[in-house]
């Protein structure tokens, strides 16, 4: 009985610390591990805020942890990131400007933000074609994409690539075709992950495997 109570009192002091601690970040660690950039590396991050149409997006990307250091690395793998422009952001209306601001928003928006990148495959328009096909983002949900008469890649019907296949994360100094990994493709909306349509007839956009996403053909879902 002695050891029930003394059970019961623990836990209900973990739930007092659990209810009364606000929904933030834990300060970063100051011996944590920053991976080495390359002198003249042009990065993500470098890309995003070199733009002035990029602006809200090099504001919003530094809310959630983690992002603006993992944008900022040099990476060995291949990438493709859709990035909102400043008109994509005049598109999302009072619900976005206010939740964004909570707690809660800044998880939602590191989301959103994972929903515009997909890792492992460099995607220029080339490798889009006319057919409606879909594609799996670094949320493990999917987005749809055509090539349309004028040549733009357009996705989910809504977001226009305005400004396509901008290369980053070169050095001058290195062999350009090797070290090109990522590609970067303007885009005039925002893509909402909780606005997904799974769409399992349509064909899928040749890409590389996502580590942690469902692989098994025979399961519909996948
Ligand atoms: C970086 O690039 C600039 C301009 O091309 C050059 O002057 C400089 O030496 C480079 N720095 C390194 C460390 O490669
Ligand atoms: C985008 O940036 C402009 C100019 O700084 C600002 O007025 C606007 O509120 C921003 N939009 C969002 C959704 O953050
Ligand atoms: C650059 O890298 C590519 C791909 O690895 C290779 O085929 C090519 O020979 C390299 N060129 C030079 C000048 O090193």
């Amino acid at each position: 009985m002695l050891k029930y109570i003394i059970i019961l009192s623990i836990f209900s002091a973990v739930q007092l610390v659990v209810a009364s601690e606000t929904l933030s970040y834990v300060a970063e660690p100051s011996q944590v591990y920053i991976a080495p950039k390359p002198a003249n590396i042009s990065t993500l991050l470098d890309f995003i805020d070199s733009r002035d149409d990029l602006s809200n997006l090099s504001k919003i990307l530094r809310e959630p942890a983690g992002f603006a250091r993992a944008f900022d690395t040099a990476p060995t793998w291949s990438f493709t990131f859709f990035a909102p422009s400043n008109e994509a952001f005049e598109h999302t209306g009072a619900y976005f400007s206010s939740f964004a601001t909570t707690p809660k928003g800044k998880w939602w928006i590191g989301n959103l933000i994972n929903h515009h990148y997909v890792p492992n495959s460099k995607l220029t328009t080339s490798n889009f074609n006319t057919h409606l096909s879909r594609l799996q983002t670094a949320s493990y949900l999917y987005i749809n994409t055509f090539v349309h008469g004028s040549g733009e890649i357009k996705i989910n019907n809504v977001a226009t690539a305005t400004g396509p296949d901008n290369l980053v994360t070169s050095t001058p100094s290195e062999n350009i075709s090797r070290s090109l990994k990522g590609v970067i493709h303007i885009i005039d909306r925002i893509l909402d992950p909780s606005a997904q349509v799974f769409e399992s007839d349509l064909p899928k956009v040749s890409q590389t495997f996502i580590a942690g996403s469902c692989s098994n053909p025979n399961i519909a879902y996948c």
